[in-house]
């Protein structure tokens, strides 16, 4: 049977010119354009600062889109490094505008850390994405000494790195098709 193409919706953790985590997700994208439509979301830097009153009744226009981002998606991949021993601001602040919304409940998500080592991103990550209520693959990934695996065009040079996001990637097109809610 022919499955249809489920829609990704990738949030990176940074938004750094030459970032690994962009290079690690353009790298995801061309490796699943046979299978899923991914699309990585670029408006997390126009996110303003979470603000609750803001969060009361009509949301800022570019919450509103980001939002709307997360809700067509059959899934999400988050990619990102960490900073400071956890999640970086701008990945922290878009997550926070999703907190007064379900948004995430039953959504297939796929975790992906790319920093120095990153356990600490790692675990609050998870932990967000449990209060979420998302459905997280097993599969998280955890990659360190990320910048030493691309080359200077964000190629991923790493074989095993490579088979990591391939071993990543299986399990979430599977929820994906067999998400009852997608
Ligand atoms: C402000 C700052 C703080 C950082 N803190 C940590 C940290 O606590 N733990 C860690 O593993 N890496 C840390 N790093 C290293 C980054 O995670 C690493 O350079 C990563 O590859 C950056 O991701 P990018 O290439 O996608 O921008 C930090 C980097 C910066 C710029």
């Amino acid at each position: 049977m022919i499955k249809s193409k489920k829609k990704i919706l990738a949030l990176p953790g940074s938004t750094r010119n030459g970032s690994a985590n962009e290079g690690i997700l353009r790298t995801i994208a061309a490796l699943s354009a046979g299978t899923a439509d991914m699309h990585i979301y670029s408006g997390i830097r126009e996110l303003p600062y979470f603000d609750p009153d803001q969060d009361k009744e009509e949301a800022p226009a570019v919450v509103a889109t980001f939002r709307r981002a997360i809700e067509a998606a059959d899934g999400i991949i988050i990619c990102t490094p960490e900073y400071v021993f956890s999640l970086p601001g701008i990945l922290k602040n878009a997550l926070e505008w999703t907190v007064s919304t379900t948004l995430f409940q039953n959504k297939p998500v796929a975790l992906i850390v790319a920093a120095a080592s990153g356990e600490k991103a790692l675990e609050s990550l998870l932990l967000i994405m449990r209060t979420f209520s998302a459905k997280i693959i097993p599969e998280t990934l955890l990659i360190r000494g990320a910048s030493g695996k691309l080359d200077k065009n964000g190629k991923i040079t790493d074989e095993k790195l490579l088979s990591e996001i391939k071993n990543l990637m299986a399990p979430l097109e599977e929820m994906m098709h067999t998400n009852k809610e997608a």
